[in-house]
């Protein structure tokens, strides 16, 4: 597929059939993680992936929320939890060749690690696209959080920014819907060039 057209086709599947994805291309949607940019390459992500009916089924037991709208989500043959670890980048810029040693988390501009870990997860979302495969990004809850630690051993540390969901898409899933293309924001209102203003 063209890279132009992964790009345009990417939007938020909800509803899934139950047909498995293969082995190989849950290597490829994980794998591609992998090649997102992280300050100082700090790599400071996890990624829980959820292939068994089991575990899968455990998640949903605990991520209800977000299939009371859309129970298609459940079919998902993948599930893959991001984490982020903002120790990792702490400790690399630490590092002599950085020398942040006070491992201030004032000196950061914004939270690397969760945006880091983000990137990531959009690279998984448009592999999934690439594969002719459906994906969707959504948060756990709050209270859904401490639930999904202790249920999947979780170290400290990591925190779940939100979880991906892949498969083959359902017979339910809606045209993209006007009212995202309605509310999708032109780029003249978010692109200011030169100086914002006058
Ligand atoms: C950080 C983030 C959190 C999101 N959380 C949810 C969520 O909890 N549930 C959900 O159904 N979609 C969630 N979404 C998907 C957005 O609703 C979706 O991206 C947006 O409506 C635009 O639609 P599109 O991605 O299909 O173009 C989330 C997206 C992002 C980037």
């Amino acid at each position: 597929m063209e890279y132009s057209q992964v790009i345009s086709r990417r939007r938020m599947v909800r509803d899934y059939t139950d047909e498995p994805i293969s082995a190989s291309c849950v290597e490829r949607v994980l794998a591609s993680a992998l090649r997102a940019p992280s300050a100082g390459f700090s790599q400071g992500w996890a990624f829980l992936a959820l292939t068994e009916q089991e575990d899968r089924a455990r998640f949903w037991q605990i991520a209800s929320t977000q299939t009371e709208h859309s129970p298609g989500m459940r079919n998902a043959p993948l599930i893959v939890v991001s984490l982020s670890h903002k120790d990792a980048y702490l400790d690399r810029y630490a590092e002599a060749d950085k020398g942040w040693e006070d491992r201030a988390e004032s000196r950061w501009p914004a939270p690397y690690w969760d945006i880091d870990t983000g990137m990531a997860t959009l690279l998984m979302l448009l592999t999934a696209v690439d594969e002719g495969l459906g994906a969707c990004f959504f948060g756990l809850m709050p209270d859904e959080l401490s639930p999904f630690r202790a249920a999947f051993a979780i170290p400290a540390g990591y925190l779940p920014i939100g979880a991906t969901t892949v498969g083959h898409r359902g017979a339910n899933v809606p045209p993209q819907s006007e009212r995202v293309a309605q509310r999708r924001r032109s780029i003249d209102e978010v692109v200011h060039r030169g100086s914002w203003g006058d």
